[in-house]
This record gives structure tokens, C-alpha cells and sequence, in this order.
């Protein structure tokens, strides 16, 4: 891997990375136990494993100093009343940030800490977030039909917890309603 610096491009519409070393796909079935209404989940599933969201990354060596950039895109629907999301994480180096930028789209950051204090920020296109070291994060598209695409950079040594949060999911939720995104407490969570 070359330790020059480099450029790319997120080019309007479509926002895919114009360097791309890594693609990933997230379908229904790898978001096993994560939505709310099972029942739905598993009439969606039955139906289609659809895809719900890809990341596209810019690959880095994954030590100290260096920093990990990427595009995630999560598309629109719901299972139930609970729009798409992403797995979410902690890093696993806990104390670590990350910086996401809204590039299209409309949804929420629903984050929370291990101690139980939770946030959760509206993101349209064009708002920049941070989140602070220690904050568990996961994206959620809420508008009808566009996508909802961040760009992301945090640090290259960071790694991904995901095993705290499949076990019951974020502390709060967010869920069509007649009028808009709800964000409700999740019951499984305590
Ligand atoms: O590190 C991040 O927070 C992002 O790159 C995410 O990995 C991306 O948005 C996909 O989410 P997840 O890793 O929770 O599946
Ligand atoms: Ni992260």
C-alpha cells in the first residue's frame, strides 16, 4: 500500500467512492434480532433477503495513526414501523471518535455510551457529526425514498464491537408514525 497522499471523488448523484477497496453488502438476515417487530422480520425475510445497506471502504493499515474513510449508504424502507438501519457498533479501542458527514438524504444517529446515556441526531445533507469516544453509533434512514449516505472517518485501529449490541439492540429506537420519525425507548432494552 502506497504512503503517498491521495485524492477522490464523491461525485453527484449516485455519491460512490470514485477509489473503492472494499464493498460491503448488509442484507435483512445479518440484522437477525435487531428489529423490533419479529414477526415482520421474518415475512420480510421469507420473502426477499433484501439488501438494506453497503459501505464502501478506503482501505488503510489498521494502526495507530492512520484513519479509515468510507461512504455508507442505507436505503429506504421499514420492517414494521422500524426504518432501516445499520448493525451499529462500539469500536472496539472504546476510546475512539468518529466524524460522519450527510451527503444525501435524510435519518437519525442513534448513539449511546455503556454507562446508558443516549443521543440521538437528525441528520440531513450537509450536517457534519461527531461522535465522541466511547459512543456506540448506528444509521437510520427515514425518508420514503432516498437514500441515506454518510461519509465516515475514524481512526484505523478503532475495530468494530458489534457483540453488545445484537444482544438487545440500541436503548432507542426510531419508528414511522403519522406524523414522522418517532424515536421511542426500545423495550428489550433495559
Ligand atoms: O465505522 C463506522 O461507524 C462505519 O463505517 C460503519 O461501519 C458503517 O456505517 C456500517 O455500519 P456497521 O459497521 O454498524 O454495520
Ligand atoms: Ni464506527
Amino acid at each position: 500500500m502506497s504512503d503517498l497522499p491521495f485524492t477522490f471523488m464523491l461525485n453527484m448523484p449516485g455519491v460512490i467512492p470514485s477509489r473503492i477497496d472494499n464493498h460491503i453488502q448488509r442484507k435483512l438476515s445479518a440484522l437477525k434480532g435487531q428489529f423490533n417487530d419479529q414477526q415482520a422480520f421474518d415475512k420480510m425475510l421469507a420473502e426477499e433477503d433484501r439488501l438494506i445497506y453497503e459501505v464502501y471502504e478506503i482501505k488503510r493499515p489498521e494502526v495507530e495513526g492512520e484513519m479509515l474513510m468510507g461512504v455508507s449508504i442505507v436505503h429506504p424502507g421499514k420492517v414494521g414501523r422500524e426504518y432501516f438501519m445499520t448493525k451499529g457498533h462500539f469500536h472496539s479501542v472504546l476510546n475512539t471518535a468518529e466524524v460522519y458527514y450527510c451527503v444525501r438524504g435524510e435519518g437519525y444517529m442513534v448513539m449511546e455510551t455503556p454507562d446508558g446515556e443516549t443521543a440521538v441526531e437528525a441528520l440531513v445533507a450537509g450536517k457534519i457529526l461527531y461522535v465522541p469516544p466511547c459512543w456506540a453509533h448506528r444509521s437510520v434512514c427515514t425518508s420514503r425514498q432516498d437514500d441515506l449516505v454518510t461519509f465516515f472517518v475514524y481512526p484505523a485501529n478503532a475495530g468494530h464491537d458489534y457483540g453488545t449490541i445484537e444482544q438487545v439492540g440500541f436503548r432507542k429506537m426510531v419508528l414511522d408514525s403519522e406524523n414522522g420519525p418517532e424515536i421511542v425507548d426500545n423495550p428489550r432494552a433495559k
